[in-house]
């Protein structure tokens, strides 16, 4: 018998299959079939036969079943009906994501106050009844139906046709260009949920907007049990979007693809969706100002500093991921005209004066705030990347000065030395998650020693749920995390950054009221499901991109694959591991494929990682508990065989500069 050779592994029918694909929570089928029944009342005989596509389930008098999907999903319902007792039957459906708003009266909510009404079928005769399209369902893990006359009605199926990536073929919603995987089950399910959850908040665009009552029904409209809800607003060109959460508020929020955009392109590559959503902003821009909306049509017009600095984050992480120079040039008009919009707000102190409170819903932001200031200097610096990438380096030398203002001035005004944190403003004591976790990320911090007690002072505030967020009213903001979770990684606090994963995300993922799959976009930090700016715990969304932080940083830091620039011309591998024995992820840009797999042993540690031909990167080990050395082998032999000296000197930092791309092993052994 003949052993496959290894590299025919993993190929089936020539198509390469999918490693770790077990995790993929996306579905291989448009058609859809609930898995459990979560609670059943009045007579409804055979509810579990709608398991399948051939039930006979039978509700008779008043009686419902409220089905379980087991995760959350979207799209559009058909019920098929049997046998009914008589033509004046009715059935009615009702949705939610979590299973606190499961009931025969109504679904939970996309407005601001009361919840949405039932999807009611007057039912006729046996045959097919589909909602109308505007009526899909952008998220929901449990299904109600409910009879409500005497007599009784045959239901034989309820099927949901799958609506997300309304772009990719039916059968090829779980193919990801990108895998993950670790020795702990919970992060790899944490992964594949990020993963899953911006395919599910990426929609057909022609069906975005649930805020079709935004400030009619607000908070003074009673405990309403009908408020209606339409997904018929069209939001961006194209075919699909990315937006800010499945069930709402379906729009193109650039604050939250901040999050967002590096997950998806290291699970599906999802570009295009991508590129939709920010031209969409750039299509309302004000011509005049160069104002880029708060969000994406049909949103009324609002400043927002962070957010109209996060659409030219958008612009320039699409270039950093794709490295596709057309796009850039085509915006790069519109990009300089809004970066000199919050340019021309730094006053006398050297930092922007935020004069709008809008940002992610948090309270006090304004004046010489230092998460705005900090987004600007990132801002900034990468335009100084894109100016030189398209070679118009006229104003560069400003925009240095500018930055350097910016650093100087917030370091001078807003840092708290004895407290080791920023402060939110100069008239506050208080030392805001968001402000403290993008000066990290940022670079604004001056050293080390700051980055490294900011990551401890944050990591001291946790509670059982995750990090709070002081400046929203100490909500737990998934999204803000998201950056508290780099500034780990940045700091060097890898132990703060998994523990903060297990403990935050692993609580979104197992605590039943959730779903399982995809991650909430906010809560309170005694674990209510209750999101300070809200009023309406209904409304609150369980699909949101803006809380996937986890999946690029367990990519980019733990597995230790990053792009650096230009779509992966130059790129890192950088494992840190932290407590995990093993890592291995790796994903496809537009120049190829990138992965690292590294095994941690007992004489140090194994890796393989691969990047496309024609590019250079850096390579960066794990410390090594031992002195020794490390040799680094090109399989296919494109390259010599690199021997590294590990020594007590070194053993810190070890790491290759301008290494080609090719398929590496490296290999760690003690002296
Ligand atoms: C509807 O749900 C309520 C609880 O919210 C329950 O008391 C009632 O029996 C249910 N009615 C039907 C017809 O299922
Ligand atoms: C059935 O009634 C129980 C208890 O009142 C309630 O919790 C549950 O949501 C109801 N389920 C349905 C499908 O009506
Ligand atoms: C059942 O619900 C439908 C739709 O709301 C309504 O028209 C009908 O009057 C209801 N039937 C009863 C008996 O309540
Ligand atoms: C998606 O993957 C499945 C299973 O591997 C395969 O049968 C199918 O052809 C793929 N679809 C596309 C469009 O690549
Ligand atoms: C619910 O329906 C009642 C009666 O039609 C109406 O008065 C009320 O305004 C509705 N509530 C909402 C929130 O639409
Ligand atoms: C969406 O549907 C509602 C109800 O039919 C309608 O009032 C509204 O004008 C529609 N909006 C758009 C943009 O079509
Ligand atoms: C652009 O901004 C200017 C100044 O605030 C304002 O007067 C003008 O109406 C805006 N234009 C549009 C199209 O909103
Ligand atoms: C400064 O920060 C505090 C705390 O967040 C806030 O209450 C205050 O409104 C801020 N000042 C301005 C001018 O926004
Ligand atoms: C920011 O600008 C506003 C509006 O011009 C002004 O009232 C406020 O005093 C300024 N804040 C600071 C800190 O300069
Ligand atoms: C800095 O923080 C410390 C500790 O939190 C606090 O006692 C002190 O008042 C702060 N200093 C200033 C200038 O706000
Ligand atoms: C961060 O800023 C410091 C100076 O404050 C600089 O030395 C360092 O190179 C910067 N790091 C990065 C990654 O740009
Ligand atoms: C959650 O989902 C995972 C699959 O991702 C499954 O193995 C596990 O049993 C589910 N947990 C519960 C409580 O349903």
């Amino acid at each position: 018998m003949k052993l496959l050779s290894l590299s025919t592994v993993g190929f089936l029918n020539g198509v390469l299959a999918i490693p770790y694909s077990e995790y993929i929570l996306a579905p291989t089928s448009r058609t859809l079939y609930p898995v459990s029944v979560h609670s059943s009342n009045g007579s409804v005989s055979n509810a579990e036969s709608l398991f399948g596509s051939s039930g006979n389930a039978i509700f008779q008098g008043d009686s419902a079943t409220a089905y379980d999907f087991g995760k959350n999903i979207a799209g559009l319902v058909t019920l098929t009906i049997g046998s009914i007792s008589d033509s004046d039957q009715y059935i009615g459906v009702t949705f939610s994501e979590s299973s606190l708003w499961v009931s025969n009266a109504s679904c939970d909510a996309t407005a601001d106050a009361g919840k949405d009404e039932t999807l009611w079928f007057k039912v006729t005769g046996p045959g097919q009844y589909t909602a109308p399209r505007d009526k899909e369902r952008g998220g929901f893990r449990y299904m109600t139906l409910v009879h409500n006359t005497t007599g009784s009605v045959e239901v034989t199926a309820a099927e949901i046709h799958f609506t997300p990536m309304p772009h990719w073929e039916d059968d090829a919603i779980a193919n990801y260009s990108g895998y993950f995987h670790t020795d702990d089950e919970l992060l790899n399910r944490i992964w594949y949920a990020g993963a899953y959850t911006n395919q599910m908040c990426t929609i057909d665009p022609t069906h975005g907007d649930a805020l079709v009552h935004i400030r009619v029904i607000n908070s003074s409209v009673s405990d309403a049990t009908n408020v209606t809800w339409y997904y018929n607003y069209t939001i961006t060109n194209g075919k699909s979007a990315l937006v800010d959460g499945a069930k709402r508020d379906r729009l193109v929020w650039a604050g939250d693809m901040s999050i967002a955009v590096p997950g998806v392109v290291v699970s599906t590559n999802d570009v295009v969706s991508i590129e939709n959503s920010l031209d969409s902003l750039f299509d309302v821009q004000n011509q005049t100002t160069g104002q880029l909306p708060y969000a994406g049509e049909p949103f009324p017009s609002t400043l927002s500093f962070t957010y109209h600095l996060y659409t030219l984050i958008g612009v320039a992480d699409m270039f950093l991921y794709t490295g596709d120079l057309d796009y850039l040039s085509s915006h790069w008009d519109q990009y300089k005209l809004a970066l000199n919009f919050s340019l021309s707000f730094i006053d006398d102190s050297g930092m922007m004066n935020v004069t709008s409170p809008a940002d992610w819903l948090r309270f006090g932001m304004g004046g010489h705030n230092i998460e705005a200031n900090s987004i600007l200097y990132y801002t900034i610096n990468q335009a100084i990347t894109l100016a030189e990438a398209l070679e118009d380096t006229e104003v560069v030398s400003s925009w240095q000065n500018t930055a350097e203002t910016i650093k100087s001035a917030a370091n001078a005004l807003l840092w708290n030395e004895t407290a080791g944190m920023y402060i939110d403003n100069e008239t506050t004591t208080l030392m805001p998650q968001d402000g403290n976790s993008w000066a990290v990320v940022s670079n604004l911090t001056l050293n080390s020693s700051q980055a490294e007690a900011i990551s401890f002072n944050l990591a001291q505030r946790w509670t059982p749920y995750g990090a709070p967020a002081p400046e929203a009213a100490d909500a737990i903001s998934p999204f803000i995390s998201g950056f508290e979770l780099q500034t780990h990684f940045l700091a060097g606090n890898v132990s703060a950054a998994l523990g903060l994963m297990r403990l935050q995300w692993g609580f979104m993922l197992d605590d039943p009221r959730m779903t399982n799959s995809t991650f909430i976009e906010g809560y309170s930090t005694t674990g209510e499901l209750h999101y300070a700016p809200y009023l309406n715990d209904a409304r609150i969304s369980h699909a949101h991109g803006w809380a996937t932080g986890p999946t690029s940083s367990l990519t980019m830091y733990v597995a230790g694959v990053q792009i650096v620039s230009a779509g992966g011309k130059t790129w890192r591998i950088a494992p840190a591991l932290g407590d995990l024995k093993f890592a291995d992820a790796g994903f496809s840009t537009s120049l190829g494929f990138y992965s690292a797999k590294t095994q941690i042993n007992d004489s140090g540690f194994e890796i393989d990682f691969e990047a496309p031909a024609g590019t250079t990167g850096e390579a960066k080990f794990p410390v090594l508990s031992c002195t020794g050395s490390i040799l680094m082998h090109e399989v296919n032999g494109q390259c010599e065989d690199v021997l590294l000296e590990v020594t007590e000197a070194n053993v810190d930092g070890i790491a290759v500069a301008n290494v080609p791309g090719g398929q590496w092993t490296v290999k760690a052994t003690c002296a």
